[in-house]
């Protein structure tokens, strides 16, 4: 399937696995690139320039196939090395960098001159439309029912996609509650130029994190996500477990006075307690509605071979027997 998408980024099928912090390491990355898609690498989990350098190195002993970096930009006080991070990425002829947070331009030109297509992910038309407007390549567009960071519309994937096709002129990618080749045609529909999965590809054989986050995916239904840390507006959509529900006790407690501090017992350092050591009680960690869809444990290739055998089945079946 030749997208304009497929095109920019030089893969052979419509699908971007999404930046996943603790989750986005080469072996996925390169499994999802090997199965004709593209597989991102997180870079604020390695942290360090040194410590992304490797893993990229070791992403290309895995693949020879285009993979992405994701560079997710979010306030703090003690910001990560990003301009270290961008040297790497540069350095070792990435060719793809996923954007997140706030907005990236003060990396486009440099990232943009080396060659590096620039997918930014946004979470409503307005940043959607900045980001074309400062030079992005494409966007991904994460609706409500997003895993992670859904921003603070609350606007599903069947109003955003829709608004989003009548607004933008760079392609686009649908994120958020994709998870087979439904989502695919469906995204199609809507004018996107493809699909960006996150939780669906965490319940896979080579994500490598514990088998109990993938169990707890497997369990989980559509009704088994929490919206988290709204009065921060930092909202985080996340697994329902005993650590969210002592953070919304807390949100419900403290109303507008509640500040960072306060969660920090469910929010900080959570990432490797949960995936690598299958901790999933540790704290909130994010996980998208489309739990409610998966139900089994596939190869990366399996899922995505049978993502788009689904979706040819649809336009070849279903659709043209209605028209
Ligand atoms: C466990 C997990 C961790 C994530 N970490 C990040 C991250 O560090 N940076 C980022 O830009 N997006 C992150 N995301 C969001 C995904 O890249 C993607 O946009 C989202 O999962 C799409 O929604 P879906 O889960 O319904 O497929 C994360 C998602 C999950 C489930």
């Amino acid at each position: 399937m030749e997208t304009k998408i497929t095109q920019l980024l030089d893969i052979e099928h419509p699908i971007i696995q999404g930046g996943m912090h603790y989750v986005g390491f080469a072996e996925l990355a390169a499994a999802v690139s090997n199965a004709g898609g593209l597989g991102i690498i997180t870079a604020l989990t390695q942290g360090t320039p040194a410590k992304l350098e490797r893993e990229i190195v070791k992403c290309k002993t895995l693949t020879n196939k285009p993979f992405g970096v994701n560079l997710t930009f979010l306030p703090s006080l003690d910001p990560p090395d990003y301009a270290g991070l961008v040297d790497v990425i540069i350095k070792q002829d990435v060719k793809v960098v996923e954007t997140a947070g706030n907005n990236p331009q003060k990396w486009l030109p440099k990232l943009q001159e080396n060659n590096i297509k620039v997918i930014h992910k946004c979470t409503s038309v307005r940043h959607a439309l900045k980001a074309q407007e400062i030079g992005c390549d494409a966007v991904s567009v994460d609706g409500f029912e997003c895993g992670g960071h859904p921003g603070e519309d609350d606007i599903p994937n069947f109003i955003l996609l829709p608004r989003a096709a009548d607004e933008l002129t760079i392609p686009f990618v649908a994120s958020g509650g994709m998870a087979d080749g439904r989502s695919l045609v469906a995204a199609l529909a809507f004018g996107a130029e493809g699909i960006n999965l996150g939780t669906r590809f965490i319940a896979t054989q080579e994500a490598p994190v514990h088998d109990n986050v993938k169990e707890a995916l497997l369990a989980a239904t559509e009704l088994d996500t929490k919206l988290v840390m709204r009065p921060l507006r930092n909202t985080e959509r996340v697994l329902s477990n005993a650590a969210a529900e002592r953070l919304l006790e807390k949100e419900a407690a403290l109303g507008e006075n509640i500040k960072f501090q306060d969660i920090v017992p469910e929010v900080a350092g959570v990432y490797p307690k949960v995936m690598q050591e299958g901790q999933v009680d540790a704290g909130v960690w994010s996980c998208g509605m489309v739990a409610g869809l998966i139900n089994d444990l596939p190869t990366v290739k399996g899922l995505i071979d049978k993502i788009m055998q689904q979706a040819e089945l649809i336009i070849a079946d279903r659709l043209s027997a209605a028209s």
